[in-house]
Formats: C-alpha cells, structure tokens, sequence
C-alpha cells in the first residue's frame, strides 16, 4: 500500500519555546488506513497534526505528502485534506447551517453536508445558533466541518473527546465508514477505545518521542500476557490457577483441573489497551 505521509526525524520548537517537542520521529501513514497517535496529555499530538496538515511550519527533518515534499504544496493542498481542530471553534452567532455554508464557500467542491448533519444527529438543530449548543453537539459540528470538503486525508484531533458513547459511536462508525470509501484518516487521541476500534496502526508518542508503533492487535500480543486463568470450586472454595497459553490443548494439569472441578470462570490474560497505554507512555494515569 502507498505510503500518503512519510515523516522522518521530524523534530519542532515553538518560537519561543525552550526546547523540542517533538524530538526526531519517524512513521509513515499507508494510504486508505486509520492512523492513530495516541500520547498523554502534552505529549505533541496536535502539535504533530499541525506540522502535517501545514499549520506550523519551521520544524527539522523531512515530511513527504504523496512522495513530495509537504513545503512544496501550496494552498491547493487544502482542497483534499479535511482538518477537524482539538478545539471547535465556530461563530456563535450563526446557526450551523449558516457556520457550514461559510466555510464550505473556502472550498472549490464539498461535498452533503446536510447528510453529514443527519448522520450526526443536527440535522434538526440546523437554524440553531451554535452559540446556544452544548459542548457534544460543538464537536460533531467541528466533525461535519472537517468533512465538508469531502477530503480523502481527514485529521481529526480527539474526535470523540467529550461525546455521549452513542455520539462517540456515531462519529466512529462514519469514520469506520470513510475509511471503507477508500480515504485516509489521521487521529490523534489519548482515548484507548477509538484506538482499538478504529486504527490500522497505531504511534505511541510520549514528550515528543515514539515509544512504540505497531498494529493495536500486535501491541496486545506483544505486551499482553498469553496465559489463562482459572477459578474453579474445590469443596466449596474458590480457587484460581494460572496456565500458559501455549500447548493449552496439551496441559494435562489444564485438562483434568476442567474435567474435576466446577470451572466458574476462564480468563484469557489479553493485557488492555489501558494497561499497555501506560507501560509504553510509562504515565500512571490518563485522562
Ligand atoms: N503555541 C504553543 N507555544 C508553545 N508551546 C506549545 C504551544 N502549543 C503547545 N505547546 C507545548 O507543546 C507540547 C505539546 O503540546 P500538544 O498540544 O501538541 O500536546 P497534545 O499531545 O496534543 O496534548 P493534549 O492531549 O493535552 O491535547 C506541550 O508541552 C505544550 O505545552
Ligand atoms: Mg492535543
């Protein structure tokens, strides 16, 4: 599969900035996938969703877009990429309907918004003012604004940060969605769920470094312990037994353990993604 973004030794200061928050990455985003940069708080998710959709420029090391270099792009390059911001900002004044037509009218095509509204449950509140929103119902307007130019590279910063879990799920499962008619999406998130429903690959980036990259299945196998656990009634007592997952078939001790006594639960050891968040980014809490 083509590679869309390759990013190497990418490091960037702010102007003012003391040091590098970004100290010298490297990943590639393959073409038609969900890319995740999952991080602590801090860590240079936005600042790295910046570099790449040409927010912030001055930064060390190379990016290419489509094998060219990204400085080489001028503004034309907006017109297929769709930008979805941590922050939603929107004129309060004006209605949704009246924000997206604004916006849309930067773009030289876009694409249904109106169905985009629907999907994401505004289509009613459309003559609202978006000043008289809640805060769930900013973000899946910042959602459809990200999409409005039916872009085939989306970024999304934190998409899913501060929805209800049936909104959440909504704009998951259009993102699902996007990603089946073919389009590229970038999240970054330090939301464990989005990552493991949604993304191809996954970066872990920690105080601007890569700790770990790698598919969120391979990160379960690799940092997951593979074994079983057991509980079972030995004469009225709860007891529970720890067994490898290799050669389960043939553990003997496994066997007749569940042919004697009453099993009340088997577990399969499969470290969460909570758990691996923390071992790789070595935070002891998250958000
Ligand atoms: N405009 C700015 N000027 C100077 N430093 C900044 C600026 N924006 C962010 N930073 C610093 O850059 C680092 C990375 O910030 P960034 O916003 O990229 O983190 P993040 O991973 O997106 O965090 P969060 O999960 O809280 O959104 C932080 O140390 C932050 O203080
Ligand atoms: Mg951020």
């Amino acid at each position: 599969m083509a590679k869309i973004f390759e990013v190497n030794n990418l490091s960037f200061r702010y102007p003012k900035g003391r040091e590098d928050v970004i100290k010298s990455i490297s990943f590639a985003v393959e073409e038609g996938t969900i890319f995740g940069l999952l991080g602590p708080s801090g860590a240079g998710k936005s600042t790295t969703q910046k570099i790449l959709t040409k927010l912030l420029t001055g930064y060390q090391g190379t990016i290419t877009y489509k094998g060219k270099d990204l400085s080489s792009y001028d503004k034309s390059f907006y017109e297929n990429i769709g930008v979805g911001f941590e922050m939603p900002i929107h004129f309060g004044k004006l209605t949704a309907l009246e924000n997206l037509d604004y916006f849309a009218h930067l773009y030289k095509n876009t694409g249904d918004y109106i169905e985009l509204l629907r999907k994401v449950g505004l289509y009613e509140a459309r003559n609202q003012s978006v000043g008289e929103f809640s805060k769930g119902m900013k973000i899946r307007l910042n959602f459809v604004r990200a999409l409005l130019n039916n872009p085939d590279v989306i970024f999304l910063d934190e998409p899913t940060n501060g929805l209800d879990p049936k909104n959440a799920k909504v704009i998951k499962d259009i993102i699902l969605d996007l990603k089946k008619q073919g389009k590229t999406i970038f999240i970054s998130t330090h939301l464990m769920g989005d990552v493991e429903q949604l993304c191809d690959q996954v970066v872990f980036i920690t105080k601007g470094k890569i700790s770990d990259i790698a598919t969120p299945r391979d990160l379960k196998l690799k940092y997951g312990k593979k074994e079983v656990y057991v509980e079972y009634l030995n004469n009225h007592e709860r007891k529970r037994q720890t067994f490898s997952l290799s050669n389960i078939g043939t553990d003997e001790e496994f066997l007749s353990l569940l042919k004697t006594y009453d099993i009340e639960t088997i577990h399969s050891g499969e470290t969460s993604m909570e758990d691996i968040f923390i071992r790789v980014t070595g935070e002891d809490k998250y958000e």
